[in-house]
């Protein structure tokens, strides 16, 4: 399998904090280690350098405890890069500060007509963009995506609130594969991946539990929770390397490996 070299953007979690529950991982009154989140993240981006991609840093804002999920902060694909518009007021104030790193580097820019929470619910699968509804992104975002990148877009009914981003329930592993929690989906979203993705690798709950499919491929190498022990077999007997990192800090907030990174896709080439 070959892996694809990839520009990453990621937010150093200075701020990190749960201060706020907007999903059912957050917990306000339970304990949080800030200096070894830092550090987790450290080894994560570490990893991804160790793999060879590239990671640029936006700078932290005071105040955005949640900053560190750069995977909610735009979906950039082809060099066009759509904003965010976050459900939830704690986070609104993020979607300005990614749009102006977007504009800065350079990428054509799209305002959201509705609520869009960026990569934690819009995946790129070989030619169709997997889209997320049900918690956050609003499924009137799914028509915009559409129009504004130009690939099929096929809506993902997410129903369990644990799952509540397409990125906790669904990776990608490369442009024909996908591993997936089936039970995070309607029935019908469930036959619509079984349709699309025959030979996916199904997770357990176990390892979702772990956020273990909040992971990073880059069609050879999966960076992955190291809790999730037995997705990182099932993948490793289809060929692919696994690479585990501990967010157990970020976990708190209900975040993994994929909600930290944002993939930067410049053009077709590097698609
Ligand atoms: N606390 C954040 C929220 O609930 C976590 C975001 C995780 N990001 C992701 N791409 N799943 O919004």
């Amino acid at each position: 399998m070959d892996a694809t070299s990839q520009r990453l953007l990621m937010c150093r979690p200075t701020y990190f904090a749960v201060d706020y529950a907007i999903n059912p991982w957050m917990d306000p009154t339970a304990p949080v280690d800030p200096a070894l989140a830092i550090r987790q993240w450290e080894q994560l981006r570490q990893t991804y350098l160790d793999l060879g991609h590239t990671v640029e840093e936006i700078t932290p804002v005071p105040g955005l405890p949640d900053m560190v999920f750069a995977a909610n902060g735009g979906t950039v694909i082809d060099g066009k890069a759509m904003a965010v518009q976050f459900r939830d007021p704690q986070r609104a104030d993020e979607a300005p500060a990614y749009r102006a790193w977007f504009e800065d580097a350079g990428f054509e820019m799209y305002d959201p007509k509705h609520v869009n929470e960026g990569e934690g619910d819009v995946l790129l699968a070989g030619d169709h963009l997997l889209a997320g509804t049900g918690f956050r992104t609003a499924h009137a975002s799914h028509a915009q995506l559409q129009e504004v990148f130009g690939y099929p877009v096929i809506t993902m009914q997410l129903v369990d609130p644990r799952f509540y981003h397409l990125d906790t329930a669904l990776t990608v592993l490369d442009e024909r594969t996908v591993a997936y929690l089936p039970e995070a989906f309607s029935p019908g979203s469930q036959a619509v991946l079984r349709r699309l993705f025959p030979d996916a690798v199904h997770a357990t709950m176990a390892d979702a539990e772990v956020l273990g499919l909040n992971a990073v491929s880059d069609g050879r190498h999966v960076v992955l929770p190291a809790q999730a022990t037995d997705l990182a077999a099932k993948l490793r007997d289809r060929g692919y390397e696994t690479i585990g990192v501990d967010l157990s800090e970020l976990r708190k907030a209900g975040g993994g490996p994929k909600c930290c990174t944002l993939r930067l896709r410049q053009g077709k080439a590097s698609k």
